[in-house]
């Protein structure tokens, strides 16, 4: 079975306007539960992704127990304070005042782990790079994202966790890594920014500074915020 190259210039800008305009977002969350059918097809975006060998990595926990999401964020507190203490001055202030995580407040979490022992795809492409277990569920996780993007479900991406606490919560074996623990919900907007830029963290830098020819060029590295400062 084949399909038509190209897709037709509406649904070509409806893919590009959910790459642009998807964000991540961790407040304003609608107390609006997310219907099955809908979670099965943010997951079935996230199953479709490529993976290294086709192994499909990938592995999915709901986390609807409100016991086990006050564990989680309990540890996100932790994994905070540790990163909180690794800043000083103006940064440190400026990084105890931002939301990092929605835990506790999207209506729906879950939890993307990779399954790097899975025998699946019989090794193709990970002699040399086993981590591209890893990127094969990155990628699934962005699947998942741009199409919450389009059902209007904010996604937000909360990786400050230690994975060893996060693995004894959820009762995850050795051989499977959490990715990504994500807050879902339902939001009235999007804004059109990165939350960071918005409160001054980072700025976004333009693509000319990231492309080079042919060789890679140091000296064209992108610096960060403070840097940049005249
Ligand atoms: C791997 C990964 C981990 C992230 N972890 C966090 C996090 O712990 N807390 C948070 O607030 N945002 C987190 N983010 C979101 C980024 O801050 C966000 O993607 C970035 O600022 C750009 O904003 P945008 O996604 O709205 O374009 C994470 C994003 C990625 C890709």
């Amino acid at each position: 079975m084949t399909e038509h190259a190209a897709f037709e210039i509406e649904e070509r800008d409806a893919v590009y306007r959910a790459i642009a305009t998807r964000r991540d977002v961790r407040r304003g969350f609608l107390d609006k539960p997310l219907p099955d059918d809908l979670i099965h097809r943010l997951l079935s975006a996230a199953h479709s992704a490529p993976s290294v060998g086709l192994m499909q990595p990938s592995r999915f926990i709901l986390v609807r127990d409100h016991g086990i999401r006050r564990a989680v964020h309990a540890a996100f507190l932790q994994a905070n304070e540790q990163a909180l203490a690794t800043y000083a001055g103006e940064r440190r202030e400026q990084y105890a005042s931002l939301k990092l995580e929605a835990i506790l407040e999207a209506p729906q979490n879950l939890c993307v782990l990779s399954n790097l022992q899975s025998e699946r795809g019989h090794q193709l492409g990970r002699h040399t790079m086993p981590e591209t277990a890893i990127y094969s569920t990155v990628c699934a996780i962005q699947n998942l994202w741009l199409a919450a993007r389009a059902e209007g479900v904010g996604v937000g991406w909360v990786s400050i966790l230690d994975p060893a606490r996060l693995g004894e919560i959820l009762h995850i074996p050795a051989n499977v890594v959490p990715v990504g623990y994500l807050c879902l919900g339902y939001v009235d907007r999007f804004a059109t920014e990165p939350e960071l830029e918005r409160y001054g963290w980072e700025i976004r830098i333009p693509l000319e500074q990231v492309v080079s020819y042919d060789i890679y060029r140091p000296e064209h590295e992108p610096r960060n915020a403070e840097a940049t400062k005249p």
